[in-house]
């Protein structure tokens, strides 16, 4: 499955691989930004990409999917997600993607927000076990690849996966990601451990955890608990410091701060490029790089004034001038 930098991790004794995964993050991980994330960064094995939508079969076209085309995807292995309810439209679209060379495509089930998971999609299938077989039913003889999820405990519940982890293991799944938090609780709280647990223990396919790794520390802390688990997803905490999985492939972090503000800067500045290059319209160009910083601001030190200054720009020009002066004077890493 993953390609790319296999690490033996004896630090725990447990010399096992640990293969990483970028996070999907819809309007963060585009393939703009995995490619250029490869260019200067390293230590995840592949990325899963951000969900895209079923559409009506004669309407899939190369542009529809422009951002899972293997020539946009030039730096690691990515899969590709689909977030749906509708076996039939999940399996045109995944299909074509298997035609592109996608061996497995992941089906999103965690996705918490209202509009998404109101209409019984993503997070909002969960505590339906019996439309879930369903779909399975439908689609896993219909793919020409292999089928993962992606996947929250519940909706409402934490418990609801229980009732899923017997459907899930009735089916050839490639692996199962989860993030131990209900739709409900979209990002509050801390993730149930307790609850990822219960799933390791039924579940017959492997897991991949996923949720709050933002350290080494934590990484340690939940390797030492999960001993069985050597597939491990970040989304977030390696936007907001994309040194995070070579620190816990390495097992050290080894980086002056002064030259993780120059490559970080460096980063940005490559970003900026290709976005101004790819996007529609200096708008666009803004908008995309202040989501951006938004990530990588939370990395350092009392960024907060610099981050209101950046929002506030309307322009390229601005912006620039913003984040130029941020990094010229103000930059102080370590969050
Ligand atoms: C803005 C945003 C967009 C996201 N987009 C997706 C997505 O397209 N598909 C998906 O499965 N998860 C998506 N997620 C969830 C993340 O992949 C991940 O499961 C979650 O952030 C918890 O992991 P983390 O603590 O490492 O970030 C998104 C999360 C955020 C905050």
């Amino acid at each position: 499955m993953a390609g790319g930098e296999i690490f033996q991790d004896t630090r725990n004794q447990l010399n096992r691989t640990i293969i990483l995964y970028m996070g999907p993050i819809r309007g963060g991980t585009d393939h703009i930004y995995r490619n250029a994330f490869t260019r200067h960064f390293s230590g995840f094995d592949l990325a899963m990409a951000p969900f895209i939508n079923c559409i009506n079969a004669n309407k899939i076209t190369r542009k529809y999917v422009h951002g899972l085309l293997p020539e946009s995807n030039t730096g690691m292995p990515v899969v590709p997600q689909i977030l749906s309810k509708s076996a039939e439209g999940f399996s045109h679209l995944a299909n074509y993607l298997a035609d592109l060379g996608y061996g497995t495509i992941n089906w999103n089930l965690g996705c918490p927000f209202p509009q998404v998971a109101n209409k019984l999609r993503g997070s909002g299938l969960l505590p339906f076990p019996d439309i879930i077989r369903e779909f399975l039913d439908a689609v896993i003889p219909a793919l020409r690849g292999r089928l993962s999820i992606k996947t929250r405990l519940g909706r409402e519940h934490s418990n609801e996966i229980l009732a899923l982890m017997p459907v899930f293991n009735d089916y050839p799944l490639e692996e199962i990601i989860i993030h131990p938090r209900t739709g409900r609780q979209m990002y509050e709280g801390t993730p149930d451990l307790s609850a990822f647990g219960d799933c390791l223990a039924l579940s017959r396919h492997p897991v991949v955890y996923n949720g709050d790794l933002r350290t080494n520390e934590d990484f340690i802390r939940l390797s030492g608990q999960f001993p069985k688990v050597n597939r491990w997803m970040i989304g977030r905490w390696a936007m907001v410091d994309p040194f995070l999985p070579k620190v816990i492939k390495s097992g050290k972090d080894d980086i002056e701060k002064v030259d993780k503000i120059k490559k970080l800067r460096a980063f940005h500045d490559d970003l900026f490029e290709e976005y101004a290059r790819t996007l529609y319209g200096p708008a666009h160009l803004t908008d995309r790089m202040k989501g951006l910083m938004v990530y990588f601001l939370t990395a350092f030190q009392d960024s907060h004034n610099a981050l209101k200054k950046i929002k506030k720009t309307r322009t390229p020009e601005q912006y620039s001038a913003a984040v130029t002066q941020f990094f010229d004077t103000e930059a102080r890493w370590g969050c």
